[in-house]
């Protein structure tokens, strides 16, 4: 559910009109909604209530630092997979005791960076990263907190780029080897294992290879509480899906429900780490048309958004609602929605049906608060989209649109060689 909504005809995020936002601020636009960033948030807190958990929100489906502020302010933690990522989580006040750090390619810096700041734990991916972790937790006289990220093995049927729980896949530690790994890491002495982690996948609609993974990791977590192995968070990743189109996914009510029979009797905290259930229908992408084009063969909205701003549909061919931010009740018309940039996969959505819209209107580009903006980049040298957040009838400029200036800020032309 969002508040992104139709009044007579005219988009509105929560009470704002859309058009005041883009005479504002210019397209393309990222918007989001406040109400829904809480009312998610809340939805979890709720549907896991009954056991003792944190909610660590994954910082890469949208890390801008006032999304994060809300969140610190809720008492979320946080899911990081990147020194940068930490930077972001601690500048908007996310507490550290809150904050699990994943990942494959966790550098030196990053791990030094993390324990000088007191993460909550890593969750580590593979042999050699428990020895890199002992050792810079020696060289730093402290004790690295770890989690081992388990694999699993479970197929999450969903796009084959966003499964991670897979044999094949480069993330987690093989289950089988799991319990070596556990007995290796209890015998290094500058770290303490206090965690169980998986995380299976991203966009999943059903409740049942949740159930399986951690059905998995539980046989697990009793096997190593028989070696004196006492585990005290259970961490299952994150990965809900969302409504896109017609996907069904389950409401975190129904995926607690699910879950929390099997992990009821358990010692020890459960930790969630969802991402694009939190923010995914928190916000849209406003674009304007710039022309529409026909050709024998197709019809075109171009538009000034393009592959750079939201490249999820070209990456992994996905769907993302596009309606008109005002509605004229005209005729239909199949098309493309495409940017400028100079790639044929610079494409918003293909063979659409839309309102016959005109150069100089605009579209909204719904469900783009997750993997939206934090995939962004300057491909064909954009700057890139500037953020929103409203709340109620007020609204804030949360990231400034770049500017030609910032496209070149970090270069440097070295003219002794030139
Ligand atoms: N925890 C870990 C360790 C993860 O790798 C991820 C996402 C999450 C939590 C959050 O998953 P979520 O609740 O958002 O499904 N760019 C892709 C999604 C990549 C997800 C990567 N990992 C997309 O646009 O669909």
């Amino acid at each position: 559910m969002h508040f992104f909504t139709y009044k007579n005809g005219e988009l509105f995020a929560e009470d704002v009109p859309v058009r005041e936002l883009i005479n504002e601020f210019g397209t393309p636009l990222y918007i989001y909604s406040y109400g829904t960033l809480i009312r998610h948030i809340r939805a979890y807190e709720e549907a896991f209530c009954e056991v003792p958990h944190i909610i660590c929100y994954a910082v890469k489906a949208n890390s801008n630092l006032a999304i994060l502020r809300i969140f610190a302010e809720l008492g979320i933690g946080a899911d990081i997979v990147s020194g940068g990522e930490l930077f972001r989580a601690i500048k908007a006040g996310i507490k550290p005791h809150k904050i699990v750090f994943a990942g494959v390619g966790k550098t030196d810096e990053e791990i030094e960076y993390a324990l000088k700041n007191k993460i909550l734990m890593f969750n580590v991916e593979s042999e050699a990263e428990l020895y890199k972790i002992n050792e810079k937790a020696k060289s730093l006289k402290k004790i690295a907190y770890v989690a081992l990220r388990v694999n699993p093995d479970i197929d999450p049927k969903t796009h084959k780029y966003i499964a991670t729980g897979l044999k094949s896949s480069k993330f987690g530690i093989p289950i089988e080897k799991a319990l070596d790994y556990y007995k290796i890491a209890k015998s290094l002495k500058n770290i303490k294992v206090i965690g169980i982690h998986k995380h299976i996948g991203s966009q999943i609609t059903e409740t049942s290879a949740f159930v399986e993974a951690l059905n998995k990791i539980l046989s697990l977590y009793d096997r190593l509480s028989k070696e004196d192995l006492d585990i005290e968070y259970v961490d299952i990743g994150g990965g809900l899906g969302i409504t896109y189109k017609d996907e069904t996914p389950p409401h975190p009510k129904d995926l607690a429900d699910s879950l929390i029979p099997l992990i009821k009797n358990k010692k020890g905290k459960l930790i969630i780490e969802p991402g694009r259930s939190i923010v995914g229908n928190a916000g849209i992408l406003v674009t304007k048309v710039l022309y529409n084009k026909e050709t024998d063969t197709k019809n075109f909205f171009i538009v000034d958004a393009g592959m750079n701003d939201l490249i999820r549909p070209t990456l992994y061919g996905s769907y993302h609602d596009i309606q008109p931010v005002v509605i004229r009740k005209r005729p239909k018309l199949v098309a493309d929605v495409v940017g400028p940039i100079c790639e044929s996969g610079d494409f918003l959505a293909k063979d659409r049906e839309l309102e016959k819209v005109s150069a100089g209107e605009y579209l909204a580009v719904m469900s783009a608060g997750a993997y939206g903006f934090a995939m962004s980049s300057n491909y064909n040298s954009r700057p890139r989209a500037a953020e929103v957040l409203v709340k109620g009838d007020k609204y804030a400029l949360i990231r400034k649109r770049e500017t030609y200036k910032d496209l070149i800020k970090n270069e440097i032309i070295p003219e002794e060689l030139l």
